[in-house]
This record gives C-alpha cells, structure tokens and sequence, in this order.
C-alpha cells in the first residue's frame, strides 16, 4: 500500500504545492463551518441576558460571513485540485499509452486488450479522483472530526460520548460498504462488457449464427448473462439502501437520545441553552465527515489497487529496445543482405516439451533477391517473418542485415529498412490514403507522396478503390467502410509498397485473391521490387515460379533452399508441399466465394479467371 502511494505522491511532484493550497482551503472551509454553531451559542447566549436588535445583527452577520467564506474556500479547493489533477491523469495515461505501444509483441500476446483499457480508463480516472478529492479529503475529514470532537466535549462530555457510540459503528459501516460497493460495481462493469461483446459477436458472426441454426441457444446464452448482471445490480442496490438506513438511522437515533439527555443537563443548570444549540449544531456537522471518512479510507483502498494494476503494466520491461551505441548507417546505402544463421526462437507460453517454433534456421538472401518461403501450415513462416523486424527477438543465433545483427541496430531504423505485410490484413480507422502511407517517409513532397500512393496502389491491384464512394478519402477499417478479405489483403500489400522498405516481409500476402489476379500482382511486384530484398510466404505455385528462389521450411528449420525448377526435381517433400498448397489454396477460394467476402469484381475475375477446366492452368498443376 505504502509503495504504490509513494510512488503516486512522487507522479503528482510538479503539482504538489497547488495540492497543499487545495488542502489548506479545504482545512480552513471546515473548520471555518465549525465556527457556526459557536456563533450560534454566542447569538443564544447573549439574547438571554440581552434581547437586543444589534445582536441579531451582529450574530447574522457572524455566521453569513463565515458561510460566504467558506463557499469561497471550497470554491478555492476545486480550483487548486482539479485542474492539476486532471493534468496529472492526462500524464498518466499518455505514459501509459506509450508505454503500450513500446511493449514488445510477446506482451500483447498474454495481455487481452479489455485488461489495457480498463487500467487505462477506469483505473486512471480513479487515480485521478483520488488525487482532486480523497487525498485532500481524508485530511480534512480528520482535521473536522478532531476539532470538532473537541468542539463536542467543550459543550457537554456525556454527549460527546453518546455521539461517539454513533460515530465509530457509521465510520465502520461506511468503509465497508465502500469495500463492498467497489467490489460489485466492478463486477456490474465486467459484466456489461461481457454483455457488449456477447452482442457485438453475435452481431458480426450473424450469419454463422442464423446459418448453423444457432438463434435461439445464443439467446439463451445472452438471457443468462443479462439475468446475472440485473442479479449483480439489485445487490448493488440492496447494498446501498441498508447502507443509507443505517447512515442516517443511527446518528439520529443518538441525537435522539442527546437531546432526552441534553434537555435534562440544561434543567440541571449544567448547561446553558447555547451550548446545546451548538451540540447540536456541531453535531450535525460532523457527521457528515465521519460518514465520508469511511467512504474516503475505502477509497483509499481502491485507488491502491487501481495504483498496482497500473504501475503492474508500467514495470513490464521493454526488452525489445534499441542498443546504446546504435549503428544508424545512411539509409540509402542499404543493400539488403539477409542472413539468418542457427536462428532459434520459441514463445514465451511455450511448454517446456515442444521443440523451438525456430529451431536452428539458416538462410541467406542475397541483396535484392526475391526468396519464397514454403512450408505447411504451422511450420513456422510467420514466426520467421517477425524475428526480422525485431517484433520478436531470436531466442539464440543471429539474424542480421548487411552484415549488422538486428540486436545492434537503432529500431526505428531498422524497422524503416523493413516492411511486413501480414498474413492478417489489418487496417485502422482511416483513410484509403491514411493506411496506405503509413509507413513512407515523411519528408517526402506532397506531390512524391502522391505518386507513390498510386504506384503502391497500382501494384497491389488495389484500384478498386478509386470507385470507392471518396476514393482513396474514404474512411475504411472498423469505424469506416468495410471491405472484403481480398480487398483488406491488398491494401495491406500497397502499405508494405509504400514504405519502400530494403527488405519487404511479404505473410503470404495474396492468399485471398483468385489466380488471374494473383499473377498480375505478382508480375507487378517483379518490377516495382526490383532491387528490394523480399522474403515472401507464398501459396501458389504462380508465386513461387516468380521468385527467384524458395526456401522449404519444416518444423522450423529451412530444409531446402534453391530454385522453383531445382527444387521440384530434387525434393520430395517439397514438391509435396507445393502439391497440398495448390489444393488448399483452391479450396480456400471456394470457400471465401461461397460466403460472399468477395466484392462483386473479385467474384465475376474469379469466375471467369478460374474456370475449373481451364487448360492452361491444369498444365501447373
Ligand atoms: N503468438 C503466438 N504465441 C504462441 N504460439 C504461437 C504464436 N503464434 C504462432 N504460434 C505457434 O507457432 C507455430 C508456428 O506458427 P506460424 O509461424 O504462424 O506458422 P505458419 O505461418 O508457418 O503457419 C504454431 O504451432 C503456432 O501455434
Ligand atoms: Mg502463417
């Protein structure tokens, strides 16, 4: 508890001198209130020995002025709290967010992304409110309590006590009902964004639904999960309703009970009337920060909690990083030499038993060669593909580019001599234009950036998006329009072109697009890369035939490295691999034809590209 809080306290340094002066407003407009009801008693007091018209005013004068200044204070309070306090959660999420984004790809893979966002929303925004309120707060809640504790026993010891006997149980009850509250609208929290993905699921995969007839079990399933949350929110209410009986049941009860008491001591001559108008006045004053001091500890509590679940992503080490003394050489000078040499690499959630996913590859590129990787599925293409750009580090062996071990390399560098265009097509909420230029350089004219979005486009076989609705201005991805597997695949593949990387990564990146137009892209790529180092994952015998050579993977390990020709002669397994791909490949095709992912253009090139009878073609295969 200690620890997190002390780090918080060293996160709000910059603002620590406003939060004292929010502090000290919030002290002095509480203990200020106190003075009230000890201008109350002065006011009774006086008007007993001297009925006078001048003490009225005196008196009103007393307590509006107090009251004025502490309107003022509390006023004060929020403006030295809550500005730098909202500052300091901007802080927090910034860092946090870059802290995310430097995350190594291992992390993601053991981290949901409903875990992220919550520490990045809720957990922050608790952190925050604690800062502007809770910690200001508790103090102030202390402070009042004490002096006015004081203020109590100054009027009467017996009935200071009996409000004691109320005070310590509503302050116990309070803290626990935080804790218990905290605990269920959390709970409510999960389960509403169980219910929104159970939803949007059902939404998107409406078709696998409806088609395998799994309507009604999936309302049965939605109906379960909408009774537990309606379960968890009447607890939630219950919980809230004997809290509140209790919260204002047993103070009063005990000012009952003082007032039996107080009135007997004012008819024994052992106080005065003013001082059991200000009992009383106090009294009710206090309550109100016993009630929140239990609330603020709970409080406490949960933003310690929110504090570990944030700092608990904050320690997580970077160890993807560029070196110290990074070698940046001229980009322009890259030729592209590949090589990976005894490359092994296994996932961190990997059982101990299986063998390395990379278990001792070796392979050269030589600069500006294109290389296809061949490989059944799960044989660890894509795996390779990402130690290159260092999405994950080789777990022993080297792989390095022009003769420099990625490791030794800045990253931003070497991801800028490289580019990947993964086997799944991801896009962002933006533009054609947007996604497409994400990765090209920066500096370059309006004008370059232009020809090279529509050369990248051209080769991809992406002009479908010239008869999008704005053209290559539409918004696409999740918030925008969607587009079919083929077309997503594209796109990804004219991003990876735009980036004009030394060395493009290519994750099988035409698997969705029919023959006709696969060996169109492919012819493309020919030219455009010409000079660019290109290791491509490849299907088809099409895209193998092109390439100037192919490697054959196998658990890991490249078996197999020369021509398309040579190696259809020489290798068994390989023509084998080849083989299978030809027949899943076509089989994939079908299906993605039946569910109608294909826009119309793809389906008419499919069908007339692609006829089963085809002689041609049947030649290939
Ligand atoms: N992020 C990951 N975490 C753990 N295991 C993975 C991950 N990605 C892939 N694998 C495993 O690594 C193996 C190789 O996968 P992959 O490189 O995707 O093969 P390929 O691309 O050749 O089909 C598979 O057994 C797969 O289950
Ligand atoms: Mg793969």
């Amino acid at each position: 508890m200690i620890a997190s809080m002390g780090r918080l306290w060293q996160t709000v340094r910059p603002i620590r001198i406003r939060l004292f002066l929010g502090l000290l407003s919030a002290l002095i407009a509480s203990t200020s209130a106190l003075l009230i009801p000890q201008a109350l008693e002065w006011i009774i007091n006086r008007l007993q020995a001297d009925p006078t018209a001048a003490v009225v005013w005196t008196g009103c004068a007393m307590v509006m002025g107090i009251g004025l200044l502490e309107a003022s204070l509390i006023w004060l309070r929020r403006m030295f709290a809550v500005s730098p306090s909202t500052t300091v959660e901007k802080q927090l999420r910034v860092g946090f967010y870059r802290k995310v984004i430097h995350l190594p790809v291992a992390f993601h893979d053991a981290w949901g992304s409903g875990q992220l966002l919550s520490r990045m929303m809720s957990d922050i925004s608790l952190i925050r409110r604690w800062i502007a309120f809770g910690m200001i707060m508790i103090v102030t809640d202390v402070v009042t309590i004490v002096v006015g504790m004081v203020l109590l026993f100054r009027s009467s010891s017996l009935l200071a006590l009996i409000f004691v006997c109320a005070a310590v149980p509503v302050c116990i009850l309070a803290f626990r009902f935080n804790q218990r509250f905290a605990y269920l609208s959390r709970l409510s929290q999960d389960q509403n964004g169980d219910l929104a993905t159970t939803i949007e699921q059902s939404v998107q995969g409406i078709r696998v639904l409806k088609a395998f007839g799994r309507g009604p079990t999936a309302l049965e399933g939605f109906t379960a999960q909408a009774d537990e949350l309606r379960r968890t929110e009447v607890k939630m209410a219950t919980a809230m309703a004997t809290f509140n009986m209790f919260m204002f049941m047993l103070p009063e009860l005990a000012l009952g009970v003082a007032l039996l008491v107080g009135l007997y001591e004012t008819a024994q001559g052992n106080m005065t009337v003013g001082q059991m108008a200000s009992y009383f006045a106090t009294a009710t004053m206090v309550i109100g920060p016993v009630r929140m001091l239990g609330n603020h500890l709970g409080q406490a509590i949960n933003t310690n909690t929110a504090l570990d679940r944030h700092f608990d992503v904050m320690d997580q080490s970077e160890d993807i990083t560029s070196p110290e003394d990074a070698a940046t050489p001229a980009f322009e000078t890259a030729r592209g030499d590949v090589r990976l040499s005894d490359v092994h690499f296994r996932y961190a959630d990997a059982p101990d038993r299986v063998p390395d996913v990379i278990d001792g590859a070796d392979l050269h590129i030589r600069p500006g060669e294109t290389m296809a990787l061949v490989g059944v599925t799960g044989s660890g293409k894509s795996t390779l593909l990402q130690l290159v750009p260092r999405l994950y580090d080789v777990t022993a062996g080297r792989i390095t580019i022009d003769g420099v071990d990625v490791r030794d390399m800045d990253l931003l560098h070497l991801r800028t001599l490289t580019a990947v265009a993964f086997e799944d097509a991801t896009l962002f909420s933006d533009s054609v234009r947007g996604n497409v230029l994400l990765g090209a350089d920066q500096s370059l004219t309006e004008q370059e950036r232009e020809d090279l979005l529509h050369l990248a486009l051209t080769t991809a076989d992406a002009d479908f998006v010239h008869d999008l609705p704005e053209g290559v201005d539409t918004r696409i991805g999740e918030e925008g329009l969607s587009l079919s597997g083929g077309q997503r695949q594209r796109l990804a593949l004219a991003r990876a072109i735009a980036a004009k990387p030394a060395v493009l990564l290519l994750d099988d990146p035409l698997s969705a697009l029919d023959t006709k137009t696969e060996e169109r892209v492919t012819d493309r790529l020919r030219e455009v890369l010409e000079g660019t180092t290109t290791l491509i994952v490849a299907h088809r015998t099409s895209t193998v035939a092109l390439a100037d050579r192919a490697a054959l993977i196998d658990h890991g390990r490249i078996v197999a490295v020369g021509t398309h020709a040579d190696l259809m002669r020489t290798s068994p397994r390989y023509r084998y691999v080849i083989a299978n791909q030809e027949e899943e490949a076509r089989h994939d095709q079908d299906i993605e034809t039946l569910t109608g992912e294909l826009d119309l253009r793809e389906v008419s090139e499919a069908t007339v590209g692609r006829p089963a009878s085809d002689p041609g073609k049947e030649g290939d295969r």
